[in-house]
């Protein structure tokens, strides 16, 4: 079983990258659980889910369940597999997916419960054989602090043609080598650039494709169809980005 957590700056193509992703391993026949880890909760239409399910976050009960206080230390019940059954949807070609709702903001190394919950249930959450949970994470490297991305074994940077979300990518490598990453590639996204390439080259971070700009996208995300149902130029550079993914996770998958 491999975790894959999609991250980079806000708005580079985090959640289309994971939503298309989750479906091209699925349709491989991959057992996939996709999770939205980000507040704002957009991965559902990324996969093509016209109902997503109500944000784990909702039933506080749970979280103080799993993740209660006690003296002041969260004690964690790892129990977990229950959690996909009880509170995930199944979408197109089979992906299963959870949402994680909105996480209290509290600077990093937020303690709040549902951080701690999330901590617990990506470490302790095990599919099947073949199988792939991968995290449409929040914008930003927030969320490396607080944790939630610890027990991943590869994350995957999306970087678009700009200076900003380069910077991002290198605070994302640097902080990801403190929380023991196993494995880290970036996506170039709207737009293909050698001068980026070669920037991703400078601070290590092996490049697993381009997506280049797509108009079909931004008229598919109107009308509300999924990335991957375009089955326009996204759909065939992120197959290559697939198959690079694969190659390198081969022992973890
Ligand atoms: N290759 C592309 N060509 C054109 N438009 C794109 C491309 N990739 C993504 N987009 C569009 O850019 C917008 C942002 O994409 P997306 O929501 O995937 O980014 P994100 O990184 O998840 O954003 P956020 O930080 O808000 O979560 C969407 O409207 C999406 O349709
Ligand atoms: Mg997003």
């Amino acid at each position: 079983m491999v975790k894959i957590a999609i991250t980079g700056k806000g708005g580079v193509g985090k959640t289309t990258v994971a939503g298309t992703l989750a479906r091209m391993l699925a349709q491989d026949g991959y057992d996939v659980l996709a999770i939205d880890a980000d507040a704002d909760m957009n991965l559902a239409s990324a996969l093509g889910i016209e109902h997503p399910p109500r944000p784990l976050t909702d039933y506080k009960e749970l979280i103080q369940e799993r993740a209660g206080v006690e003296s002041g230390i969260f004690k964690i019940n790892p129990k977990v597999d229950d959690i996909v059954e009880n509170f995930g949807v199944v979408g197109p070609d089979g992906v299963k997916m959870l949402v994680m709702g909105t996480i209290e903001r509290g600077g990093s190394g937020c303690m709040c419960p549902a951080s701690a919950f999330l901590r617990a249930f990506l470490r302790h959450v095990v599919l099947k054989d073949s199988s792939a949970v991968i995290l449409d994470m929040e914008a930003g490297i927030e969320h490396l602090g607080r944790g939630t991305t610890r027990g991943i074994d590869l994350m995957i940077i999306v970087v678009e043609p700009g200076m900003r979300s380069i910077e991002t990518a290198a605070r994302i490598k640097k902080l990801s080598g403190e929380i023991g990453i196993k494995y880290l590639a970036a996506v170039v996204n709207k737009g293909t650039s050698a001068q980026v390439g070669q920037y991703l080259e400078d601070l290590g971070i092996p490049l697993l494709g381009e997506i280049p700009y797509d108009a079909e996208l931004v008229r598919a995300d109107l009308e509300g169809i999924a990335p991957i149902d375009t089955g326009g130029d996204t759909v065939a550079a992120m197959k290559v980005i697939r198959d690079r993914m694969l190659d390198m996770i081969s022992a973890e998958i």
